[in-house]
């Protein structure tokens, strides 16, 4: 018996010496280990209780019990000691200091594609849409046949597709045309209510002022059970407002033809109108920025959905035509021309981050 609470004081003794000399979090931890773990030196005692008789295991586990309550509050103790020590060491090591510039100097400008993509999908993501992306090698099924644009049909011939080598089954990839194929790409994974947004690279053999032979486009799809015409325009007019930063900016809706859409239309902006004169009265101060419609029932049944339940609108915008416009540079040709002083001319600091609402 005297043994016993010879070993208790002891190890009470022990535990608070090797606390003291413990320098570290993990330190501490080792030590609780040992003392209150499976094999510890304390769990060991309690363990052992079983051994004597009743009237003696009630005196020395109730002073076993007691050492166990007061080690674990002293393990406890230094255990936030000395995390508070290691937090504040950490704090003076990994201090940042923001007084410093972030770079020493300004290296390079966003390219104004990124900067109108950036804008663009601000605003859509402001109204509730959500990004997604589609592959830019496409098949034929998804870039033409399921936007209802069978074989044979002579909008194939109007896309100036490049097509890649054919494979040994006959079919051949190509590039897509348009982002359009990220809607049945949707449609065929995702049930309505859909709200989309799909940036990306498109390819087509074109080359002029006005054409590149690879250019950036957004998609948008929206899909619901009562989405009507009204919505489409409603969407489409408050993003062009939004974008080009003003409420007074010349829209054109003209019925147009796609396919895969009914009601189609074809929007135009003739936003350099104001402050240009000359251009104002002539034919080629608009600008064709968007194609839009509703989704031709077609392409709601090539992806397993139900015409007579869902209806709702597709658009597509040309993203260097938008950027054209609303940063006034004159051939899109420029855009992929490595010109490093283009670039310091239309290109944006990296802090220009894009807004709803500001002006800059
Ligand atoms: N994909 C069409 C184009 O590239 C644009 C468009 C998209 C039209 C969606 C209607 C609906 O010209």
């Amino acid at each position: 018996m005297e043994e016993m609470e010879e070993t208790l004081r002891e190890l009470e003794v022990w535990l608070q010496e090797a606390l003291a000399a413990a320098d570290s979090v993990s330190a501490v931890e080792a030590l609780r280990v040992a003392t209150l773990g499976k094999k510890g030196r304390l769990t060991t005692i309690l363990k052992n209780l079983s051994r004597l008789s009743t009237a003696e295991r009630a005196r020395q586990g109730a002073a076993a019990n007691i050492l166990k309550k007061k080690a674990i509050h002293l393990i406890q103790k230094r255990r936030s000691t000395l995390q508070k020590a290691e937090l504040d060491a950490s704090i003076v090591v990994e201090r940042i200091d923001t007084t410093l510039s972030a770079r020493p100097e300004q290296v390079g400008r966003i390219h104004p594609v990124s900067q109108t993509l950036d804008e663009i999908m601000a605003i859509f993501g402001w109204m509730g849409f959500a990004a997604v992306e589609g592959p830019d090698i496409e098949d034929d099924f998804h870039n033409f046949t399921a936007l209802n644009i069978p074989p044979g049909h002579p909008a194939r011939q109007m896309h100036d597709t490049f097509y890649l080598p054919e494979r040994a089954d006959g079919t051949r990839f190509l590039l897509r045309t348009h982002t359009s194929p990220v809607q049945i790409r949707v449609l065929e994974k995702e049930q309505p209510p859909i709200h989309i947004i799909a940036p990306g690279r498109v390819y087509r053999r074109d080359s002029d002022m006005t054409h590149t032979p690879m250019f950036h486009q957004v998609e948008g799809l929206v899909i619901d059970n009562t989405i009507n015409v009204g919505h489409m325009k409603n969407c489409i007019s408050l993003f062009i407002n939004s974008f080009f930063e003003q409420n007074d900016i010349q829209v054109r809706f003209r019925p147009s033809f796609f396919p895969f859409t009914v009601l189609s239309m074809e929007i135009d902006v003739s936003y350099l109108c104001k402050n240009n004169e000359e251009t104002c009265n002539t034919s080629e101060s608009w600008l064709e920025i968007i194609g839009c419609g509703m989704v031709h029932s077609h392409v709601l049944t090539s992806c397993g959905l139900d015409p007579e339940r869902w209806q709702g609108f597709a658009f597509g915008m040309g993203v260097e035509r938008l950027a054209m416009l609303k940063y006034g540079i004159p051939d899109l040709r420029t855009f992929y021309e490595p010109d490093l002083r283009w670039l310091q001319h239309y290109g944006f600091l990296f802090m220009d981050v894009p807004s709803v609402s500001g002006r800059r």
